[in-house]
């Protein structure tokens, strides 16, 4: 396939509109309202298609255990369910009423919308918490969004989530692995408390499976003693969304970069179509960043082309203040062109959008057991995906959809529907999740689409190994515990228990704080040069992690200054992120009596605790090899990510804390090892691999 040629070429579209994709219009009079500041909050409620059903959706509510509600992005699910339930008394009595989401950006965005239409404050009668920051308050948030993480991780507290009367899992279609958990939790609580209301929510049609899944009542009776419980069958109810219709067209010839494509797309949109705001769906921060550069030099080489644009990135590790540019109306004049992942697909409602351009692609974990690596891939999406990436266009009037692949290609190639994360994933945190709510039962345990065997075996081995499961796969004590408790991945959990004998749970607290954020570095494209000069003057020779004490020491003492992150090529964002991240995890290792130690230069001490935890990840350099690594446990053919301070380098042996899939599977932060420090971190582990380990 040939290379898309910037400014030279332009994708042509074939005209043709899908069946299934066109979304009705309906009598709707004026334009769209939340871009109008003066316009009543109460009026805009009301013109929501969710508005009219307000009273059949508290009377199934009541009388079923579980309602099932599935209707378009932006019709009003998750702001307006929420205000009626409590509307209706569901919150009297210091009950609460949760809503749970699958992203972050979205629990933040949500909440903030709910208390505003509510005019209180945000985090008294609305509040909302996600991993590591809680604004709710005890006693009088009475409508709280969470993610739906956070809400498993309170079961660990009560197990039965007795202080909620309606539980909103909201986005269920996502099937992201702890929606699927959750609803097998929440399945089982349910017999439990009979009182207990569930409102599933969804933006596409899969209703049956969720209807199938929580139909108990040809299996169960209605509850001892109570005849006029609510019954046991789900209740199903369709939002008829209002829309306009949008046309959607194709590529004729397939693509071969879509980033470029993207780019000559959005510029012929503003050449040739009405104002109206683009929106872009791209794979990840990359992309995206990519994207707006090089529309940048389209502006900077031909003026009238992109004269207007407002380019704006939506992904989700954004900052408030990023985030609030997405959401203000667009400026007379100019044209909005969010650029944006599969997080504005349907967790978030965009006004203004007219034109959507859908690459076609999206970022997607893959686990395989066999080789036992989880790697995050750029891969097709499904039809399920595609539909309701057009659908985001058409919302204030008539719209478009551009789809940079062929028709011929969705209609004969492209999969119906996703595969859930569940599926795809490697299962550690999912089994001590489970473990530590007492579940023992794994393969036993009610999934919604249950995981494979071989992937379950795969994570009890390695949790086995890292010393949480004991021989009975029970959670070990205090270790299996320990680690159940700390909101983090189980490899940095175990990490930051062994830095405390080790002496260097400082060090070791600010690494794990860095390797929850997705990077500290800012994404420099074209200026890579200086940007690994700047990398040279925090590199240490032992690789990514010690380098990144080094970062985090050196934006301490420039008292955490952005002008010295600009310099240095450093994401100022991510580091306030990683200060924040680390007093929080400051105060859970209190809680679990790590006191903060540093071992005072010692890097060995370091790395050993690196090593107790992320031993799995153990790779061999193959001798005589230009790079090319091995892992010990698979003997998969691995290298070092550009990214990391070690590439090139190639030391002998390595561990990483994470694979990405390209042309080539790439190892991301990186740091050098003795390979005895494996057998003595996990003697289980490596005994059977002796061959392998031959130095
Ligand atoms: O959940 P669903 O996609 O059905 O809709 P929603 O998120 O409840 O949004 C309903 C409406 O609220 C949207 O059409 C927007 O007009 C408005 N909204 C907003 O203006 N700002 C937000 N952060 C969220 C929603
Ligand atoms: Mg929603």
């Amino acid at each position: 396939m040939a290379f898309w040629k910037p400014g030279t070429e332009k994708p042509s579209f074939v005209e043709d509109e899908e069946g299934g994709i066109v979304l009705m219009s309906n009598n709707l009079s004026s334009s769209s309202s939340s871009s109008y500041g003066y316009a009543n909050i109460e009026k805009q409620r009301q013109r929501l298609p969710v508005y009219k059903y307000m009273t059949e959706i508290l009377y199934l509510v009541e009388n079923h255990a579980t309602t099932i509600i599935v209707g378009e992005t932006g019709s009003g699910k998750t702001t307006q369910i929420p205000q009626f339930l409590k509307e209706a008394g569901w919150a009297e009595g210091g009950r609460v009423i949760a809503c749970t989401q699958p992203r972050r950006l979205a629990v933040q965005s949500v909440s903030a919308r709910v208390a505003e239409e509510m005019g209180v404050k945000l985090g008294d009668e609305v509040g909302y918490t996600i991993r590591f920051e809680d604004h709710t308050t005890s006693g009088v948030t009475s409508v709280k969004f969470l993610t739906d993480g956070v809400l498993i991780r309170e079961m660990m507290e009560d197990p039965l989530l007795t202080k909620y009367s309606v539980i909103m899992v909201d986005e269920a279609h996502e099937r992201s692995i702890s929606t699927d958990i959750l609803l097998g939790l929440l399945k089982k609580i349910q017999r439990r408390r009979p009182e207990l209301r569930l409102i599933i929510s969804s933006a596409t049609i899969e209703a049956k499976a969720m209807f199938n899944f929580f139909n108990t009542s040809k299996k169960r009776q209605a509850p001892e003693g109570s005849t006029q419980g609510p019954k046991l069958e789900p209740a199903i109810l369709s939002v008829e969304g209002r829309g306009f219709s949008v046309k959607i067209h194709y590529v004729e010839e397939p693509v071969s970069d879509y980033i470029r494509s993207v780019v000559s797309t959005i510029l012929l949109i503003n050449e040739r179509e009405p104002p109206g705001d683009v929106l872009v769906f791209l794979t990840g921060q990359d992309d995206i960043e990519t994207a707006i550069k090089l529309l940048a030099e389209e502006a900077h080489s031909n003026q009238k082309n992109s004269s207007g644009l407002l380019p704006l990135p939506l992904y989700s590790g954004l900052s408030r203040a990023e985030q609030e540019l997405i959401f203000t109306p667009t400026p007379r004049g100019k044209r909005k062109v969010i650029l944006s992942t599969n997080i504005a697909e349907t967790s978030l409602t965009l006004e203004g959008v007219v034109y959507v351009i859908d690459s076609g692609f999206s970022k997607q974990k893959f686990y395989n057991p066999i080789s036992d690596i989880e790697s995050l891939v750029v891969a097709p999406i499904s039809k399920a995906s595609a539909r309701q990436r057009s659908g985001r266009a058409g919302r204030v009037r008539p719209g478009k959809c551009y789809r940079l692949y062929t028709e011929d290609y969705f209609l004969k190639q492209m999969p119906g529907e996703g595969i859930p994360e569940m599926q795809r994933s490697n299962l550690v945190s999912t089994v001590i999740q489970l473990k530590a709510l007492g579940i023992d039962n794994i393969l036993g345990f009610d999934w919604p689409s249950p995981p494979s065997p071989q992937a379950m075996i795969r994570a009890l081995e390695v949790l086995y190994s890292l010393q949480i499961l004991d021989d009975d796969a029970k959670l070990t004590s205090p270790t299996g515990f320990q680690v159940a408790e700390l909101p983090l991945d189980p490899m940095i959990s175990k990490m930051i228990l062994a830095s405390n004998e080790l002496g260097c749970s400082d060090e070791i607290i600010t690494i794990a704080a860095v390797l929850s954020i997705q990077s500290v570095w800012v994404i420099a494209r074209g200026v890579q040069k200086e940007q690994d000069e700047a990398k040279l003057r925090f590199a240490a020779a032992e690789g990514d992690h010690i380098t990144f004490l080094n970062v985090y020491k050196g934006f301490l003492e420039s008292k955490k200054s952005s002008q010295w992150c600009y310099k240095n090529f450093l994401n100022y964002q991510s580091m306030k992120k990683v200060v924040e991240i680390r007093d929080q995890l400051k105060r859970i290792a209190r809680r679990l009596g790590i006191t903060l130690k540093s071992c005072e230069g010692d890097i060995d001490a370091v790395r050993k605790a690196v090593t107790a935890g992320f031993f799995a990840n153990a790779c061999r350099l193959e001798p005589h090899s230009n790079g090319v690594f091995k892992t010990i446990r698979g003997s998969e053919e691995v290298y070092i990510h550009p990214s990391s301070v070690l590439f090139r380098v190639n030391p002998k042996w390595v561990v990483y804390q994470s694979i990405v899939s390209t042309e080539r599977q790439y190892m991301r932060n990186v740091v050098t090892i003795n390979p005895s420090w494996l057998t003595e971190a996990a003697p289980h582990f490596y005994q059977n691999r002796q061959n392998n380990m031959s130095l």
